[in-house]
């Protein structure tokens, strides 16, 4: 196994880093992987200190700055921040402490919910720290000022995808509550803004119906970390198949079971890090 994360490697054989509240940015990473097969991932997800979704927006900068240090640490050339609720309240925190390019995954859904929506009323669907901060409305609007974004969090979403409810009618009924001032709104669009509900897509499209496209942020994100990437010339093109690499906070209870299904493989290369100030 290559060391990836040694100084001395050129640029483009450098890793792409990949952070997260926790376990749920997996989804970010299958997406980069399957629209970028040959890069090198370094992920850290702060299952020690997840949800981030409810907490207050001073909080999670704090977190993101911190999480921000741990993969500058690791030799990254670009630092994606896979978690909505960071993306919202604190992907300046981020900008500001990283000397390598970062994407969040607002922008990138964003612009491509405001060029899909006909009836200029788009859904926004995330946690609670999502929605109430409106970036993902403001990033919309920036686009098309004409458009209308109707919010809803959608809390039991994020244990239900984690307890593998991804076809189970107790989702279907609380996908239904969620989802049903929306549809009355008359949306086309609807952005899925955070790292869980990809596993829930087929729920959800069955609840919103033909009607209502999907935007599932963890792949425009991996659509804009390939153009960010070849603008730069940071492409890897090395036939050497990359290395993932993946460090967490904790490793808490069915971590492996619910990871691999987030990330649609193998879980390997898990390392706990440990000095991770729980407040
Ligand atoms: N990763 C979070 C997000 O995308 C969901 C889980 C959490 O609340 O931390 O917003």
């Amino acid at each position: 196994m290559i060391n990836i994360q040694q100084d001395i490697l050129p640029e483009k054989e450098r890793p792409i880093g990949v952070f997260d509240s926790g376990i749920g940015g997996l989804t970010v990473v299958r997406s980069i992987i399957n629209k970028l097969p040959k890069e090198h991932i370094v992920y850290f997800g702060d299952t020690a200190r997840v949800p981030y979704g409810p907490k207050s927006a001073e909080v999670v900068r704090t977190y993101a700055k911190e999480d921000t240090d741990i993969l500058l640490k690791h030799n990254v050339k670009l630092i994606v921040v896979a978690c909505n609720t960071v993306s919202s309240v604190a992907l300046d925190v981020v900008q500001k402490n990283s000397p390598v390019p970062v994407i969040g995954v607002i922008e990138p859904a964003a612009g491509i919910a405001a060029h899909t929506s006909k009836s200029k009323r788009v859904g926004v669907i995330g946690t609670l720290g999502t929605i109430a901060s409106c970036a993902y409305t403001s990033e919309i609007r920036h686009h098309d000022p004409d458009i209308t974004i109707e919010g809803q969090p959608c809390p039991l979403f994020v244990p239900l995808a984690e307890e593998g409810w991804d076809n189970h009618d107790a989702t279907r009924l609380v996908a239904r509550e969620y989802l049903a001032p929306l549809i009355e709104k008359g949306i086309d669009t609807l952005v899925l803004g955070c790292t869980h509900y990809p596993i829930l897509k087929d729920i959800i499209a069955e609840v919103t119906g033909p009607a209502v496209t999907l935007i599932d942020s963890a792949d425009s994100t991996a659509d804009a970390v390939l153009h960010l990437l070849q603008s730069k010339g940071l492409l890897r093109n090395n036939d050497i198949p990359p290395e993932y690499v993946f460090y967490v906070s904790d490793v808490p209870h069915k971590f492996r079971e619910i990871g691999e299904r987030f990330l649609g493989r193998e879980l390997r290369n898990v390392e706990k890090i440990g000095n991770i100030h729980i407040t």
